[in-house]
Parts: C-alpha cells; sequence; structure tokens
C-alpha cells in the first residue's frame, strides 16, 4: 500500500498535464500573454539552465558558488542545532553539497524542485555523499502550499539559492517568505541568494548571452508546449528578447513573434499572435541589499548577517524568524 506521502506525489503528477494546459492557455489568452517561469524546466529545460550556469557572461552562479564556500565557514556560528536543510528549487544542487559538508549536524535533507529529473539526480548524489543524512525529496511547486515529510526535525535552515526569488513580484516574494516561515516552523532559518542591481549591460548581457544559451532555453518553453500540449508553434518565428526595466529593477524576458501567426494548442484552441507582440516569460528582479532586508521584514523575518562579493555583484542574507 502506499504511503499518503507517495500518493500525494502521484496525484501531482497525473494532475500536471491538466494544470499546465489550463495555465498556458490562461496566459497566451491574457490581454498581454505570459507564461509562468516553473515551465522552464522539463529535462532539456533544465539541462539548458546548467549550460546558461557555465557561461562566461552568467557571473551568478559562479559568483555565489564561491561567496558559499566563504559563508560556509561562518555559517556554524548561527546555525547551532540545525538538523534539517530544506531547499526550495534545489537544481543540480552543487551549492547544497557546500552546506552539506560544512553543517556535520545536519540529518534530513528535503529538496523541492518541479524537475523531477533533476530531483532525483540531486537526491541520488547526497545518498550517496552522506549517508547519514535522510533524503526526501518532493516534487512540488514551492508557490503551492506544502508540507515536510512528517520525520522532517524541528530546527530547520531553508535555503533558496541561484536569486530565484528574484522571478517573483516583489509581493509575490513576500508572500512565498511568508509561506516559508509557516513551513519551517518555530525556530526558522533561511539562507537566500540574492542578485543586487548593477550596470545594466552586465545584467543584460547575462540574459541574452553570445552564444544563444539563454535564447534557447527561453524557446525551449514552446517544444516542451508543442510535445506535452499537442501543440504547433513554429520556434523560427519567435525570437528571444532580454532587457532591464528600471522602474521595476527587473530582468524581462520575453519571446516575441516575427510575424501574424495563429498557433493551435491540444487539437482544439487557436491562439492569434500579432508580429511584434510578445509572450512575457520571466522576470529576474534585483535588489539593494537593504531593499531585500526590507522586503524580508515584510514576510516576518529579519536580517542576522549578509554577504555581498567584492565586485558588489551578488548578495546572500541569513534570516531567522522575528
Ligand atoms: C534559476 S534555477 C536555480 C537552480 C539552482 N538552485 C541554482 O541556484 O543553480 C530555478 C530552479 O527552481 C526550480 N523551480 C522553478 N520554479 C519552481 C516552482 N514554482 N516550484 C518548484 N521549483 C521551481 C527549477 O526547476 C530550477 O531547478
Amino acid at each position: 500500500m502506499k504511503s499518503s506521502a507517495a500518493k500525494r506525489q502521484t496525484e501531482y503528477l497525473q494532475t500536471e498535464r491538466e494544470q499546465f494546459l489550463g495555465d498556458v492557455l490562461a496566459g497566451l489568452q491574457a490581454d498581454r500573454k505570459t507564461l509562468n517561469p516553473k515551465y522552464f524546466y522539463d529535462a532539456t529545460g533544465s539541462q539548458l539552465f546548467e549550460q546558461i550556469t557555465a557561461l562566461p557572461e552568467y557571473y551568478i552562479t559562479r559568483t555565489e558558488t564561491s561567496m558559499m564556500r566563504q559563508v560556509v565557514k561562518r555559517l556554524g556560528e548561527y546555525c547551532d542545532g540545525v538538523q534539517a536543510i530544506v531547499e526550495f528549487g534545489s537544481g543540480s544542487g552543487e551549492r547544497s553539497d557546500i552546506l552539506l559538508s560544512a553543517l556535520p549536524g545536519i540529518t534530513s535533507y528535503v529538496p523541492i524542485d518541479v524537475s523531477e529529473e533533476l530531483l532525483a539526480s540531486t537526491a541520488n548524489g547526497v545518498n550517496a555523499s552522506y549517508p547519514h543524512i535522510k533524503v526526501q525529496p518532493l516534487i512540488a511547486d514551492f508557490t503551492e502550499s506544502m508540507q515536510l515529510p512528517s520525520a522532517t526535525p524541528e530546527r530547520r535552515l531553508g535555503y533558496f539559492p541561484g536569486s530565484t526569488i528574484g522571478n517573483f513580484l516583489p509581493a509575490e516574494a513576500i508572500g512565498f517568505l511568508q509561506n516559508a516561515r509557516r513551513l519551517l516552523g518555530t525556530h526558522a532559518k533561511m539562507l537566500i541568494g540574492v542578485d543586487l542591481t548593477k550596470a545594466v549591460k552586465k545584467l543584460e548581457c547575462a540574459y541574452d548571452d553570445a552564444a544563444g544559451v539563454t535564447g534557447r532555453f527561453n524557446k525551449n518553453v514552446l517544444t516542451r508546449i508543442n510535445e506535452e500540449l499537442d501543440a504547433d508553434f513554429v520556434l523560427k518565428n519567435f525570437a528571444h528578447q532580454a532587457f532591464f526595466d528600471h522602474d521595476r529593477s527587473r530582468i524581462e524576458m520575453h519571446l516575441v513573434s516575427l510575424a501574424d501567426q495563429r498557433v493551435s494548442i491540444d487539437g482544439m484552441h487557436k491562439v492569434e499572435f500579432r508580429a511584434g507582440e510578445t509572450i512575457h516569460t520571466e522576470n529576474s528582479h534585483k535588489y539593494t541589499v537593504e531593499g531585500f532586508r526590507q522586503l524580508a521584514s515584510k514576510a516576518g523575518w529579519h536580517s542576522t548577517t549578509d554577504w555581498v562579493d567584492d565586485e558588489r555583484l551578488f548578495s546572500v542574507h541569513l534570516l531567522e524568524t522575528n
């Protein structure tokens, strides 16, 4: 007989296509067309994201990784007694390894991600390297209500690397942090990687690299819709676009329709595009250190300490519940 956790996971997979179709239609039938960025991360999208992290223009991952090697040297002082790490959007889990190797008191690791493939490989990697740690991966959307496995020890550190928090609108980021606080419970701590505001050229190049990998990552969501939702997007009829919006302090990624065209989805739904019209596929908000501290405080967290690299590209924040 299946455990209730296993049953919940099976139900999640069964309703996935239905939800995907509903979200895609709602997004593409809106006045300003959008797609939820979580749909980037099928197996191909996750591999493309891994390639992005190694691009010369994409300073985020290498800066955060090298910062984390320094951060963990002092983290023990602040995280005495922490037994569980709950990682949101764990991806390949590269930095979780840095964290786990530096905190010997950890007995439980719960990686959460929508990408099943990455989640399985991250969980297997942690199992192999840290046999004493109980690994309980959760395939889940971290913007929705979740439950941790019942055996998760009470003293928990949430970990949210990669500046994935920048994908939320500021109000959504506050909502996420409030939910994370409830999920992690009393005594919770949270370590978050946050990308900082900087010269526009550097930001725009990071999301529009010379080799075109980010463009392929952006367009892959259309391939995914074609394959999983029986649609007929013609990829060469769309172009990748990334630009910085000063007023909202964010990079926006779009797919621009290069012609008037009509796309069919799931046989019976038609979506019209005018030449020049875009699908807004992702936001990446950029913060100042103080701006992010203030945002976190609106969600009931206070900043214990934070770290910034020498070039002031990226910040890592350790938060505690008020
Ligand atoms: C920008 S990548 C960062 C990956 C990794 N943490 C890093 O720092 O390199 C975002 C990760 O979050 C996952 N993700 C995106 N939206 C999600 C959602 N709504 N719920 C759960 N996971 C999500 C993706 O599958 C991906 O692994």
